[in-house]
């Protein structure tokens, strides 16, 4: 078995943003001119969202977007973003190119020698050609690549397929992308989910080292895992028979096949999933949580966070152990974990733990545990 490194890791923010103040006020205009109507026709009134809400019960103050133009206005609520011909770079792609780069940079790799891309994100734009593959075009990686979907565990997925692949000697450098455009399939006039989600695209180049070389400043990665239990309570219909289920088959309708979300449950749920998991994962490897420098973990919920680590550690841990984005990012689906550890992790010391860990839609949790060099 080889020894696996994370040898470098890139993150591409959209320049766009969107407070909560600016959701909230656009959800609020059109509940005004729904409930108008709705009043006409004897129907019980929709509720307004409240900024205020969303930052006490989610810790999201803002998030960027890959395009605002459509999302605030009242008749449309959703990103404009024109179509490309199809021997044009597709939008996810380019996201997800940016960020690759950024990785092999860091890394100071080349990118015809990668010979393995994984793009791993909650949402792809297609079904084939493969996301990842267009990718691998658009960078010049060698060898082979495809796609990967496990909500927001799914970078973790894809890292614990690449380090599995890195180490049993199938491939020498392995990138897995996570181009999180969520944003696209937002419903905006949801008050349950419309604050949630924010875009950003991760990649992270996993890399063989020979014997016991060391890449002072990277990480080794010692083991992953991961765990999944079905779940209703994150849903998305969205699919290619959303058509067929249409007595007018030239209609495809969005409207409930967009992201849903029982919040609470998912809270509770993931909350005692994800601390056994951490807990459980750490002692095979004879490890306990305060033995760990850093958690970058997935980022959803501040209060979700504080919780899962109350129950794992005994106690209350502060951001300098368990670092949070999702304040000034909201949650990037499978980007937000590896954003945590981009922004935390140059002050660790050789020797030093740490644990990344994900959770969401399937149910799934995602680990990877990690040791500075
Ligand atoms: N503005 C104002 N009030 C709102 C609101 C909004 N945008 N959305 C919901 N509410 C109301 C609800 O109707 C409810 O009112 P009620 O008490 O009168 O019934 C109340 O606020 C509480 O709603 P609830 O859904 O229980 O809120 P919550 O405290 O659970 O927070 C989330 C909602 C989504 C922030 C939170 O549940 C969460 O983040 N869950 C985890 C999500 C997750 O991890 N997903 C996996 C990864 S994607």
């Amino acid at each position: 078995m080889n020894r696996a490194i994370i040898s470098g890791i890139g993150v591409t923010l959209p320049e766009d943003s969107l407070s909560n103040e600016e959701l909230v006020e656009s959800l609020n205009l059109w509940v005004d001119r729904e409930n108008a109507t709705r009043l006409a026709d004897g129907l019980d009134p929709l509720q307004k969202s409240s900024a205020d809400f969303i930052y006490h019960a989610s810790g999201i103050r803002n998030r960027r977007v890959h395009t605002r133009d459509g999302i605030l206005d009242p008749d449309r609520m959703a990103p404009r973003i024109p179509a490309r011909a199809d021997d044009e770079l597709s939008v996810q792609a380019e996201f997800g190119a940016a960020a690759a780069r950024a990785a092999l940079d860091d890394a100071g790799v080349d990118a015809a020698d990668v010979d393995l891309v994984i793009c791993a994100g909650s949402h792809l734009q297609r079904l084939y050609p493969s996301i990842g593959i267009e990718i691998q075009r658009e960078i010049g990686a060698q060898g082979a690549a495809f796609d990967l979907s496990l909500g927001c565990s799914s970078a973790a997925a894809g890292l614990h397929v690449a380090f599995n692949l890195v180490r049993s000697g199938a491939h020498r450098r392995a990138l897995v992308i996570t181009p999180e455009l969520i944003t696209a399939h937002l419903n905006f006039r949801d008050r349950q989910t419309h604050f949630i989600f924010g875009d950003a695209a991760t990649a992270l180049l996993i890399e063989a080292v020979d014997g016991d070389e060391q890449r002072a400043g990277r990480f080794e990665v010692l083991d992953t895992r991961n765990w999944t239990q079905f779940s209703n309570n994150i849903r998305s219909n969205f699919s290619y028979l959303n058509r067929a289920a249409e007595e007018d088959a030239s209609r495809v309708p969005t409207e409930g096949n967009l992201i849903k979300q029982q919040g609470n449950k998912v809270f509770k749920d993931v909350t005692v999933a994800s601390h056994r998991f951490i807990v459980d994962f750490l002692s095979e490897h004879g490890r306990t949580p305060d033995t760990v420098r850093r958690f970058w973990l997935h980022q959803a919920n501040a209060r979700m966070n504080q919780m899962i680590l109350k129950l794992a550690f005994g106690q209350e841990v502060g951001h300098d152990r368990a670092p949070m984005v999702l304040d000034r990012l909201g949650n990037t689906a499978a980007a937000g974990a590896v954003i945590a550890l981009y922004e935390n992790h140059r002050d660790m010391k050789a020797g030093d733990y740490g644990l990344l860990c994900t959770y969401g839609a399937g149910y799934s949790i995602g680990g990877a545990l990690l040791r500075m060099m």
